[in-house]
């Protein structure tokens, strides 16, 4: 999904560990001379984020290998993610708005599904050894439906996938979308929307 490289790479000069860097959607190269091999590398995936996910209210916990992270795939269109998820736990539903995604189980099984611009939910649960590939910008999630800790390696289309959060970007906006608006939009009544708000919005 990214655009071609021009070069044989593009080491990230500075990525700022944020998408809002100004240069995006690339980022300037780091000189090739100063390139090392220790740029191509990147063993923040190596550890477990189990703990985090059974800390977490929803069982869950995604730890980002993108541009911003691993500054060696400036350029490359490609990336990737660990999720954990404890027992019952769930990714919630987000969409990527510039990458396919690939969920490659690694541990456990989970149920891994997606809504098609036709309103069509595709989903199957997948275990360890198995993948399931969600077409890009459409809405999805993981769901851990063992009784162990299971985790995916996640491998995206784009270096830089973006996530928008269906929960927290609707009731969670900062400045908040007005409560009418979501009423209206979800056809129930105010008191409702404020109760959702107040699971999202800091
Ligand atoms: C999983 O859906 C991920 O975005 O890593
Ligand atoms: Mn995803």
């Amino acid at each position: 999904a990214d655009p071609e490289p021009v070069q044989d790479f593009c080491v990230a000069a500075v990525t700022n560990g944020s998408a809002d860097h100004p240069s995006y959607p690339g980022f300037p190269c780091k000189p090739a001379s100063a390139v090392v091999s220790d740029d191509f590398f990147f063993a923040g995936l190596a550890k477990s984020g189990a703990a985090e996910a059974a800390d977490s209210p929803f069982g869950s916990s995604v730890t980002p290998g993108n541009v911003a992270a691993f500054p060696g795939l400036n350029t490359l269109g490609v990336s990737i993610n660990r999720v954990d998820l404890a027992p019952g736990g769930v990714n919630p539903l987000h969409s990527h708005p510039r990458a396919a995604e690939l969920v490659h189980v690694v541990a456990g099984q989970m149920l891994v599904g997606f809504v098609s611009t036709a309103g069509t939910f595709y989903s199957k649960v997948v275990r360890e050894g198995e993948s399931f590939v969600i077409p890009r910008g459409l809405v999805h999630f993981q769901f851990n439906t063992g009784k162990e800790a299971a985790r995916a390696v996640t491998v995206f289309n784009s270096q830089l996938p973006g996530v928008v959060l269906a929960a927290p970007s609707l009731f969670g906006a900062d400045p908040e979308i007005p409560d009418a608006v979501l009423a209206k939009s979800f056809q129930v009544d105010g008191e409702i929307i404020k109760l959702l708000k107040s699971k999202f919005r800091n």
